[in-house]
């Protein structure tokens, strides 16, 4: 009997405790899929080594490039990857290069003969498959992350959350060049001193998308978070295409600003 892995719509729950547990697995993939389609590589390997070149493309070129970059190569149809690579929108320049180092290199150890695959990172995501993706909204794979953590008054919360969420998508889709919206909101005021004051989120697409391609896909990852995260006080659903986070404390890179 064979396992097979499909890169169908498939759903993930991974679960962390809390901040900490989330903080100290930044170094580590969250997530990655692999076609499971291998290669039929020519005889002479053409895709690997159109694959190996395009891989080192993006991660030359995305920290340059403010953080996101995207290409194809190959001589022929049958050989030429098409691949894509994000950082998070509050990355340094620094922190994406070793991002997309570390992803580039993994995404291959993961998926030695795959024809397309993809690696999550908290900081970053790499793409690639054999068939031309670009500009359109990839929903065969998401996964949760969710702070287990209860919020005291989970109706009130899930009321300011989707405010926010609504803002912030709307910001990224229609106004941040980048297609990168962060955002803050006061919560209940009055709230005792054990209890959450603020809400953080974060809304990003990336940036093969068009406007409508990126509302789309956020529209639909905010859609999961009853399903996902109701009530919780933190919580990450994460796309192909597009990402959105929120967190009752700040989680942004130090030294980041809007
Ligand atoms: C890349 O990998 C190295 C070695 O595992 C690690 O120290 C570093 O934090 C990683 N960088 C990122 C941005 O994950
Ligand atoms: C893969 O390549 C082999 C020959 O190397 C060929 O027989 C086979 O039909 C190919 N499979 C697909 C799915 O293209
Ligand atoms: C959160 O609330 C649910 C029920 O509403 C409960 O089962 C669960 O144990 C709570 N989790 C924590 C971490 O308190």
């Amino acid at each position: 009997m064979s396992f097979r892995c499909f890169l169908a719509v498939a759903a993930a729950l991974l679960l962390f405790q809390g901040p900490l547990t989330i903080r100290a697995a930044a170094a580590a993939p969250l997530f990655h899929t692999c076609s499971n389609a291998a290669k039929n590589s020519t005889a002479s390997g053409r895709y690997d080594v159109a694959l190996s070149s395009l891989l080192g493309y993006l991660r030359d070129q995305t920290p340059r490039n403010d953080g996101f970059a995207l290409g194809s190569l190959g001589s022929s149809l049958r050989d030429r990857p098409y691949g894509v690579a994000l950082c998070r929108g509050d990355a340094s320049a620094a922190d994406c290069r070793s991002c997309v180092g570390n992803a580039t290199a993994e995404i291959l150890r993961r998926c030695p003969s795959d024809k397309s695959a993809a690696i999550w990172y908290d900081g970053c995501t790499v793409r690639y498959s054999d068939s031309d993706f670009f500009g359109r909204v990839d929903d065969r794979v998401r996964f949760y992350l969710i702070n287990t953590a209860n919020a005291s008054d989970a109706a009130s919360f899930d009321g300011k959350l989707r405010e926010l969420m609504g803002r912030l998508a709307r910001e990224a889709a229609y106004v941040a060049p980048r297609m990168f919206a962060e955002g803050v909101m006061e919560l209940a005021a009055g709230a005792s001193e054990e209890e959450e004051k603020k809400l953080y989120g974060l809304v990003e697409c990336s940036r093969d998308l068009g406007s409508g391609e990126c509302k789309k896909c956020v529209g639909e990852a905010i859609g999961q978070l009853p399903r996902c995260c109701g009530g919780k006080v933190g919580g990450q659903v994460v796309g192909g295409s597009c990402r959105i986070r929120y967190e009752v404390y700040p989680f942004l890179a130090a030294g980041f600003k809007s």
